[in-house]
């Protein structure tokens, strides 16, 4: 028996009901391909709260690996949250994610004011790293003009319970997708008092675009 307009609408209106419900029975046609994404990332790319990155003016190269990375296994610090995103979204859906993603205005740096000691830490690891415990200078590879030239991704305006995550996953090898290991050895090397500043320190600083593609 063909079905009436009626039966239809009202078939919908159960689906989106059941769905609503929490069913695992989630209408998708007609959605974008990063609907999905914006409800933990925020649909602007500003994430709700530091448990999630903010993906607004990333890298497009960067956001391309790790989600290349989430899907093949070889970043699993994410508490499983990212797979079943990263395994749906390939070929021509990813690359309009990352377009979609990657253009959007940058995010607002956090507003909360900062002791000095705080700063003077942050900022000196950014632009000269730490002689004495051999930090590189973050700017080398997360700056906007990169030498060498690796897909380190942008960290400015981060939140910093994220930012500090990470850190805390690459000195654990939790995370263990960075090239050359070149993350973890750098993390091992900071005091957790580093951690701290430097993600606070980032957290506060305005995003600077994405600027020209850092591949
Ligand atoms: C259920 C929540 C959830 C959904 C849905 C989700 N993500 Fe994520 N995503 C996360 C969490 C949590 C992390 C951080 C993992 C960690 O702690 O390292 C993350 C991390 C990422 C990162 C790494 C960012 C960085 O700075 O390294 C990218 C890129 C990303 N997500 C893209 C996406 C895209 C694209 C989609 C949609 C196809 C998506 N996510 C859907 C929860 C989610
Ligand atoms: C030699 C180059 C290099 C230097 C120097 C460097 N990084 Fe990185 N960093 C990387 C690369 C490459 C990645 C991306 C790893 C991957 O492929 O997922 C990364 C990733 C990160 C991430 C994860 C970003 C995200 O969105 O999940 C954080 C946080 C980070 N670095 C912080 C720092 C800090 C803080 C410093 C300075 C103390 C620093 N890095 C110095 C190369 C570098």
């Amino acid at each position: 028996m063909p079905l009436t307009a009626a039966a239809a609408t009202s078939l919908a209106l159960l689906l989106i009901a059941y769905s609503a419900a929490g069913g695992d029975m989630v209408v998708t046609a007609g959605m974008k391909p990063w609907e999905g994404c914006g409800e933990c990332h925020g649909l602007a790319g500003v994430a709700p709260n530091g448990h999630f990155p903010n993906l607004a003016a990333q890298d497009p190269f960067y956001l391309e690996k790790e989600m290349e990375d989430f899907r093949t296994g070889l970043r699993r610090n994410d508490h499983g949250q990212m797979g079943h995103a990263a395994r749906r979204a390939r070929g021509k859906t990813l690359a309009a994610i990352v377009r979609y993603f990657a253009s959007l205005p940058p995010p607002p740096p956090s507003p909360d004011k900062l002791p000095r000691t705080i700063v003077r830490e942050g900022r000196a690891l950014l632009a000269t790293g730490d002689r004495i415990r051999k930090v590189p200078a973050c700017e080398g590879c997360h700056g906007p003009d990169p030498t060498p030239r690796f897909i380190a991704g942008r960290l400015d305006a981060q939140p910093a319970a994220y930012l500090e995550k990470e850190l805390e996953d690459f000195r654990s090898g939790r995370r263990a997708n960075d090239p050359r290991r070149m993350m973890q050895i750098i993390a091992r090397r900071m005091s957790r008092a580093q951690i701290t500043a430097v993600s606070r320190y980032l957290a506060s600083q305005p995003h600077r675009g994405t600027g020209p593609s850092l591949r």
